[in-house]
């Protein structure tokens, strides 16, 4: 089945490349949160690599679209592709990290400004889980530098476009460090999933708490109620990144914080980046089971739309580009539509 969640990513990227990116309606995880909440740390640790933007204060300024694509032998090298730069493979995360700045200061301004315009980057490694994430900005009240009067209206309705699709699985992300009634992601996760059927709670910065408090009421359940559940976590400090702390170690050491904490011992094998990683995984799958029959019928919707549009690029009046590129679309298609109804059917798929 995990070659399900493989075949769905491919498709994602046929999709795509053929501009329909509405077409698929594929289940999203999205990331929300207040402003330095640790949405983009949470991500990070998830890929297990160091190649988001991130610190105190507006740093996530448009949506970054996140595929992740996992690589199937161990010794296969980790890189990250670009939609709006073709054929370039960067094997240097911090490559990535700078074209990520690069790109959202080329339409949001250099000013803490923010576009709703998304990137898409796609990180092949072996050690991922086949996933697709959504950094967003996050949620703020108070407009700094260029950002305009409506800031806290304009970001609301950007997060509220991601996660009000109810094929969308919300990271609703609270540092735990702050009180949950105060939660901005807990608010804005009920408006759009009031039974809590598609939002997990991220627990952030839980070794940041004050001394003598815990947050075991909270990822038991007892405090909020959601239906997935809240998953603790300890992502790496700004002084890690300082420091240039390695993932592994960061992941080692938040393994060994829910292992020794005397109130998260118990509960530890629920808790972590690991954990988490795990989740999701299970609850896409559940979600793209779901899915299945409205997907296949939109894929073959797509494939006849495709086959009239190539009719219509048949005469030979018509430019050589538009012949060529027709054709091996619907080739494209055809053949991952094909691999996507065998997988579903549960027959081998023969995977290209
Ligand atoms: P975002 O604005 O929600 O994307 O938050 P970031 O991921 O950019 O993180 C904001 C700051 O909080 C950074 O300096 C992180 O190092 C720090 N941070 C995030 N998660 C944790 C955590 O679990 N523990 C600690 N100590 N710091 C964290
Ligand atoms: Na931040
Ligand atoms: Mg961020």
């Amino acid at each position: 089945m995990d070659d399900l969640i493989e075949l769905t990513n491919k498709l994602q990227t046929v999709v795509t490349s053929v501009g329909a990116d509405n077409a698929l309606d594929l289940p999203l995880i999205t990331v929300v949160g207040s402003q330095s909440s640790g949405k983009s740390s949470v991500l990070e640790t998830l890929v297990q690599r160091d190649f988001l933007p991130r610190g105190s204060g507006i740093v996530t300024r448009r949506p970054l679209i996140l595929q992740l694509v996992t690589l199937k032998k161990l010794s296969d090298s980790e890189y990250g592709e670009f939609l709006h730069i073709k054929d370039k493979k960067f094997y240097e995360f911090n490559e990535i990290r700078e074209e990520i700045e690069r790109e959202t200061s080329r339409l949001a301004g250099g000013n803490k400004g923010i576009s709703r315009e998304p990137i898409h980057l796609r990180v092949y490694s072996p050690k991922v889980l086949n996933l697709t994430l959504v950094d967003l900005p996050g949620l703020t009240k108070i407009p700094i530098g260029d950002q305009p009067n409506d800031i806290e209206k304009q970001i609301r309705s950007l997060v509220m476009d991601y996660i009000s699709n109810p094929n969308c699985i919300i990271l609703a992300v609270t540092p735990a460090n702050s009180d949950l009634v105060n939660s901005d992601s807990l608010k804005i996760a009920r408006q759009v999933d009031p039974e809590g059927k598609r939002t997990i709670g991220v627990l952030t910065k839980l070794d940041l708490m004050d001394a003598g408090t815990n947050a075991l009421d909270i990822l038991s359940g007892r405090s909020y109620p959601l239906k997935l559940g809240f998953i603790g976590v300890v992502n790496r400090s700004q002084q890690d990144i300082l420091t240039n702390k390695p993932m592994s170690t960061a992941l080692e050491a938040e393994n060994q914080f829910f292992q020794q904490h005397p109130a998260y011992k118990s509960v530890a094998a629920r808790c972590g980046t690991q954990y988490l990683g795990k989740q999701l995984n299970t609850i896409l799958l559940g979600h793209i089971k779901e899915k299945l029959p409205e997907l296949r019928t939109k894929l073959s919707t797509l494939i006849s739309q495709t086959k009239q549009e190539l009719n219509q690029y048949g005469e030979p009046t018509r430019s050589t580009e538009a012949l060529f590129r027709g054709p091996l679309i619907l080739r494209m298609l055809t053949k991952f539509a094909n691999d996507f109804v065998a997988a579903i059917d549960g027959t081998s798929a023969e995977m290209s």
